[in-house]
């Protein structure tokens, strides 16, 4: 079984899950950004993204819409996180721009720290509750990915991939 990976990184937190993806791997064709003649290639493809609004960025909606017939592993990151839910909400948007001939066969996602500038645009904001949980969420996330999401990244990758 040839495998494949294929991310969308913009701070480095979806490339450190698709790093430690390709260090579980044996035969990785590919690791990269989204490129479809590279996905013809290969027989399971892993692919990552960061949250956008909600969902994986208009880039990789248009890579996942030429898919055909793979089997996909999803990965991805987020800046809010701390409900299983939320990340559930995101990966079931995700996967509506997936073709039906595709199979999802797992999926995996955590948080993933943003950058200082959001960080200043929410101290901008009127203080109020809503002002509050942001900063106190920006902290929480700051420190994510952590060893502790690798390792159940990992733990994932063996369950679903049987490796
Ligand atoms: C323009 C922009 C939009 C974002 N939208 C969301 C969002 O809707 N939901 C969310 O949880 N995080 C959102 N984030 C946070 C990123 O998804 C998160 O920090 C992610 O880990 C970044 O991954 P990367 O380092 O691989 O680019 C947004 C970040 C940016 C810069």
């Amino acid at each position: 079984m040839s495998h494949a990976i294929f991310y969308t990184s913009c701070t480095g937190n979806t490339a450190q899950l698709a790093q430690v993806i390709q260090d579980m791997l044996q035969e990785v064709t590919y690791c990269g950004v989204p490129d479809t003649a590279q996905a013809a290639d290969a027989d399971i493809l892993f692919i990552g993204f960061w949250t956008d609004k909600g969902t994986c960025p208009d880039d990789m909606k248009e890579f996942l819409h030429t898919l055909q017939g793979k089997q996909i592993f999803l990965f991805g990151t987020a800046g809010f996180g701390g409900s299983a839910a939320y990340f559930a909400q995101i990966l079931s948007r995700v996967q509506t721009e997936i073709p039906d001939s595709c199979q999802v066969i797992g999926s995996f996602m955590c948080q993933g720290k943003m950058p200082e500038v959001v960080r200043t645009r929410y101290e901008a904001m009127e203080p109020s509750e809503k002002r509050t949980m942001m900063l106190e969420n920006f902290e929480k996330a700051s420190t994510h990915p952590d060893a502790a999401d690798l390792e159940a990244l990992r733990a994932c990758v063996r369950k679903y991939c049987m490796i």
